[in-house]
Parts: structure tokens; C-alpha cells; sequence
């Protein structure tokens, strides 16, 4: 299905941003993955565009991840969005009752054969918790699933806790806030694991910062050198936000303020 039926299918629904959701789609067209993996799909927007890619690309499977309680604020379900665009056949459908990590956890005992785990995915897209102690499982557990080879990428790099704190929200994908220490509200997750784990995991190089919030690794050793891009879209939206703060936006991995 080519990107802009897909786009008119699902207008209106979040939360992926047409710009990424072309990214993502254009990725799947180049790289032609199999087998791909997505961790958090909410009403399923980002599952049909890749879904929508590989029926593109005449090959390859989605199986997307989601938390079982959060079925009821999903309207609409990511069941209905895969109905209208009738590219159900290409993904399956897993809601776990706390985490994805656990959906991994599985995947690992079904791979494993006298004690090695045959990997499986050539793509993985992490846009769940946010939250170190998960996404840091997540990201292990889901490099003994990815071929060398393979890509991962993280959505919400500069995302914090801090940002739901100060909309008045006491829990976030059950995790309470008021539990966190300041540093742990105020640095940004998703962030840390890139830059602590991924980046430096020696199997890993092809790093790639698209907008400030979206980190893309490639499974291969090699250089560690960091590619930043940014979309007109975003310099708008960042010009305006410093506009109207009258400061700088920090930039992905720069000192945490005092
Ligand atoms: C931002 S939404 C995903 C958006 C979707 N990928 C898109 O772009 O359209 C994050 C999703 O992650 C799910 N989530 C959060 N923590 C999770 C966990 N530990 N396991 C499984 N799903 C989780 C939430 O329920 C939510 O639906």
C-alpha cells in the first residue's frame, strides 16, 4: 500500500508524526526486512504504516507488542485500524499483562536450542515505557533477537518524566512518578540507553539521531561516530519553541542541567 492511502486511512489517529512514519516506511522499502518487531503500538498508527511497507515490498511480517490493560483506552484498537486498512494478514497482535519484556522473555525460550537463541527479527521499533529498567531489558533481550545486520530504533530520545509531572499525572504506564528521584524524573530515559548501552555495545555502530527524538542502530561493529539530522518540519517547531522559551532546546546528549 503506498504511503499515502495508508496516511489517509489512519488520519487523525496517534501518535506516530507523518514525518517518521515516513522514515520508518521509506526504511522498510530500502532495507526490505523480514521479520519485524515493534514494541508499543497504542492504536496501532506506526504497525500500519510498516505494515503498509512491507505489503510494499511483496514480503516480511509485523508482530507488534502492547500492555493488555492498556486495551481500554486504545480506541480505536489497533484491530479496527488494521481492518479499515486490510493489512491485518501481515501483523500479529500480542497484548502482555505488564510488559513487553515478558513477550521477549518468550520469544527467547521458543528461539533457544542446546542453550543458543537463534535470532529472528531484522528490525525492531522500541516506542513503549520510556523507562530505563524497561527499555534497558528490552534492548538486551531484543539484541539476542535481532540478526547481525539488523536495525533497532528508539522513539522518545528526549523524553522525561519530569514532561508527564508537570501535566499533573501521578503514574505513567503503571509506574508511579512520585516514587522517582529528581535526577531519575528529569533525565531523559530513552537517552540514557542509547547512549550508555546501545552505543557502546560493540556489536553496534550506524548511529543515526533523526529530529532529536528518534535513535536509530544498525547491529553491525564499527564506527561509533553519531549522524544528527533534522527535518524542516522540526527546525520550524524547534525555532518556535526556542522563540517562545527564549532559550535553547538542549540538544541530545549534552550535560543535564543543575
Ligand atoms: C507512544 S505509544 C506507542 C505509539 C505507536 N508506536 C505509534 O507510533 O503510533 C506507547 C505504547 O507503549 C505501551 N507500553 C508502555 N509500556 C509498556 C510495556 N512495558 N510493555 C508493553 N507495552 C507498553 C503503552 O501502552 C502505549 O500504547
Amino acid at each position: 500500500m503506498d504511503f499515502a492511502t495508508v496516511r489517509r486511512h489512519i488520519e487523525g489517529v496517534p501518535y506516530i508524526l507523518p514525518e517518521m512514519a515516513r522514515d520508518v516506511y521509506d526504511f522498510i522499502l530500502r532495507e526490505t526486512p523480514q521479520n519485524c518487531l515493534e514494541l508499543g503500538f497504542a492504536h496501532g498508527a506506526s504497525s500500519c504504516y510498516i505494515a503498509a511497507a512491507l505489503e510494499e515490498t511483496g514480503a516480511g511480517r509485523l508482530t507488534c507488542v502492547d500492555l493488555l490493560p492498556a486495551r481500554e483506552w486504545q480506541q480505536p484498537a489497533i484491530e479496527e485500524l488494521l481492518a479499515r486498512t486490510g493489512l491485518g494478514h501481515l501483523v500479529q497482535v500480542e497484548r502482555e499483562a505488564t510488559s513487553y519484556t515478558w513477550f521477549l522473555k518468550k520469544q527467547i525460550e521458543a528461539q533457544t536450542k542446546n542453550l543458543h537463541c537463534e535470532p529472528l527479527y531484522d528490525f525492531c521499533f522500541i516506542d513503549g515505557a520510556k523507562n530505563w529498567t524497561i527499555d534497558s531489558s528490552a534492548f538486551f533481550l531484543v539484541d539476542k533477537l535481532l540478526k547481525p545486520g539488523g536495525w533497532i530504533v528508539f522513539d522518545d530520545l528526549q523524553w522525561t518524566y519530569a514532561s508527564k509531572v508537570a501535566k499533573g499525572k501521578r503514574k505513567s504506564d503503571g509506574i508511579y512518578l512520585l516514587d522517582m528521584g529528581e535526577d531519575e524524573l528529569n533525565q531523559p530515559h530513552i537517552e540514557l540507553i542509547f547512549q550508555l548501552l546501545v552505543m557502546q555495545h560493540p556489536e553496534y555502530s550506524h548511529f543515526l539521531v533523526k529530529d532529536n527524538w528518534w535513535a536509530w542502530a544498525r547491529k553491525v561493529p564499527g564506527d561509533k561516530n553519531v549522524v544528527f539530522e533534522m527535518s524542516a518540519g522540526y527546525r520550524q517547531r524547534l525555532a518556535a519553541w526556542e522563540a517562545e522559551h527564549q532559550r535553547r532546546h538542549r540538544p541530545p546528549f549534552a550535560p543535564f542541567d543543575d
